[in-house]
């Protein structure tokens, strides 16, 4: 006992370096840089989106002990496909292998897990893994764990837009009463506000596809560190410097 309260005392200050307010509701993340990672260490590139597996999870934890209501992962893009077809099949395997490890998990830490993206197209062994993990967190009312699989900005903006059309056909909308509010309850994310923060790591400095409506007035944060190294401490250097951050909106 006497060697393990030291370690507690530890975590805790850890976490209370957060302050209360003005936390992120709603945290957005393009997890990159699997494939690097992977191929610094002469490994293949599969290796790399594993060990991210793993970070999903840690990160998972860290949001759930700050409260954020939601979390959306981009996973998956709409442009992925284009990899080499093993690559594509595994990446199509992880969301079963990730829930066969962490739903319980997910489910004792009152997560609700949904995706967004072009869900239909997906390999039926992929649907029915995630299908079953939202019927066993529909309830639940923690964290919001939103995967972006199969997801791409435009595709979301061209399917609203369509849909769109199709209630005005059908005279269900009238043009006129579309607006920047209306026009958002067509979109995958209609439930749910806008990212307040955006991380992605790795580097890259782009948004690859990701929310491109909902990313609006997002506070965005860019790092060099690959997903794989990603880990709770930066999660929550992440959440304090958004809190040092003033958001205007156009305004003054
Ligand atoms: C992100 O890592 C994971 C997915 C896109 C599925 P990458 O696979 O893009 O890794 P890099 O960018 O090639 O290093
Ligand atoms: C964005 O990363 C997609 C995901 C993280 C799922 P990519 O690796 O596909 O983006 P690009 O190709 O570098 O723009
Ligand atoms: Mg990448």
């Amino acid at each position: 006992m006497s060697i393990r309260l030291p370690f507690f005392r530890k975590k805790r200050k850890k976490l209370e370096r957060i302050k209360h307010e003005n936390t992120p509701e709603h945290i957005a993340i393009i997890m990159d840089g699997n494939g690097r990672w992977a191929k610094k260490k002469g490994l293949p590139r599969i290796a790399g989106h594993k060990e991210g597996m793993t970070v999903v999870q840690k990160i998972v934890r860290s949001a759930v002990k700050y409260d954020i209501k939601i979390l959306t992962l981009f996973a998956f893009s709409t442009e992925n496909w284009k990899r080499p077809k093993p690559e594509v099949d595994f990446l199509m395997r992880l969301p079963k292998e990730f829930l066969h490890i962490y739903l319980p998990e997910m489910i004792e830490n009152n997560v609700r897990i949904d995706t967004i993206g072009d869900f239909d197209s997906l390999p039926p062994h992929t649907r029915k893994a995630i299908i079953h993990a939202k019927e066993q967190t529909k309830d639940n009312d923690g964290l919001l764990l939103n995967f972006a699989f199969n997801y791409g900005g435009r595709y979301d903006i061209m399917c609203a837009m369509k849909e769109i059309v199709r209630d005005v056909d059908e005279g269900k909308l009238t043009i006129d009463s579309v607006d920047e509010e209306s026009f958002a309850t067509y979109l995958n994310t209609k439930n749910i506000e806008d990212p307040d923060l955006l991380i992605r790591t790795s580097g890259e400095q782009r948004l690859s596809n990701f929310l491109l409506w909902q990313l609006a007035y997002t506070e965005l944060l860019f790092t060099d560190v690959l997903w794989p190294d990603y880990n709770e401490e930066l999660f929550g250097n992440a959440i304090t410097e958004y809190q040092n951050r003033k958001r205007r909106y156009g305004g003054v």
